[in-house]
């Protein structure tokens, strides 16, 4: 397992999907249950021992910067209220030893020219890339996790894949799928974005990726691709030219909280498990159902 410290989550995309709700907020802050997506993203790099987070922000940034900063007249007013368990959720958002760094991107150009954005930040070190709208609740270890598990010396990236429906293949980047060991798949190529009748497999991309600084270079030379946007896609393209890249089909339930229907299907299903209301929302619902 190599080692991996850094973490690109772009947040500077329009969110125009929830309009008016991302007018003057980020679509990585809309909660499921409680928790900002973009939080939930965090702790999926924390849980995978990753500490260093770097926060590709765009027109909403400072909604992130303080969500992540410290709240010192939010914690001294929940001090003097002896109101110690959302004082302990509050110290829990970015524990010890965990740092912040905030990039703009001034203009929404695409996930690949974000990632390029985080270069000065990402030096020549091995980096994760996480979307904070493809959220993913898995039992055991989180997506990130397990991917870190299978990212040994040799391979330049490792993407998280899921099975898709054909006539959903223009929204996923495709992979190209050659042997697979369990669940560890060959890559041979992959097309972002492309018509069913092209797609090489049903194995779309979820947004979790691990890279060497490899990428980087193939990154700074690309052209606009599928809509017009530099699509980190193509830069996976053309590392796999010279390079051994892999997928991973995680375990876990992915939402994708880009899209309404996903978000309120991650509601749901975070709402019928949540300690407090979870009972009272599954009696509620069942009754709804009837
Ligand atoms: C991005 C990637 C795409 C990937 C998807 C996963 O697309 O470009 O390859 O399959 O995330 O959510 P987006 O959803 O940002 O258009």
């Amino acid at each position: 397992m190599l080692n991996v410290k850094k973490v690109v989550i772009p947040a500077a995309g329009l969110g125009t999907r929830f309009l008016p709700a991302t007018k003057a907020s980020p679509k990585e802050m809309l909660t499921v249950v409680d928790k900002p997506l973009i939080q939930f993203a965090a702790e999926e790099a924390l849980d995978a021992g990753i500490k260093e987070l770097i926060f590709i922000v765009g027109r909403n940034k400072n909604v992130i910067e303080d969500h992540f900063g410290k709240s010192s007249e939010l914690e001294s007013e929940l001090e003097k209220k002896n109101k110690t368990e959302s004082l302990e959720l509050l110290k829990q958002v970015v524990p010890e030893g965990v740092t912040c760094a905030y990039i703009r991107q001034a203009e929404p150009l695409g996930l690949g020219h974000a990632v390029l954005c985080a270069a000065s930040a990402i030096k020549d070190e091995n980096f994760a890339v996480l979307l904070p709208d493809d959220l993913v609740k898995s039992e055991s270890r989180g997506c990130l996790k397990q991917m870190l598990e299978e990212f040994e010396e040799g391979i330049d990236a490792i993407l998280a894949v899921e099975k898709i429906s054909l006539s959903e293949s223009e929204k996923y980047g495709i992979v190209d799928p050659g042997t697979q060991r369990g669940r560890v798949i060959d890559v041979n190529g992959i097309l972002e974005k492309p018509l069913a009748k092209d797609a090489a497999s049903d194995y779309g991309v979820v947004g979790r990726y691990i890279f060497t600084p490899k990428i980087l270079s193939f990154l700074r030379d690309l052209p606009a691709g599928a809509g017009n946007e530099i699509q980190l896609t193509d830069g996976i393209a053309s590392l796999i030219s010279n390079s051994k890249v892999k997928a991973y089909e995680f375990e876990g339930v992915r939402y994708d909280c880009g899209s309404k229907l996903g978000f309120l299907k991650a509601n749901v299903d975070y709402a019928v498990e949540h300690p407090i209301i979870g009972s009272e929302f599954r009696n509620w619902l069942k009754g709804r159902t009837q």
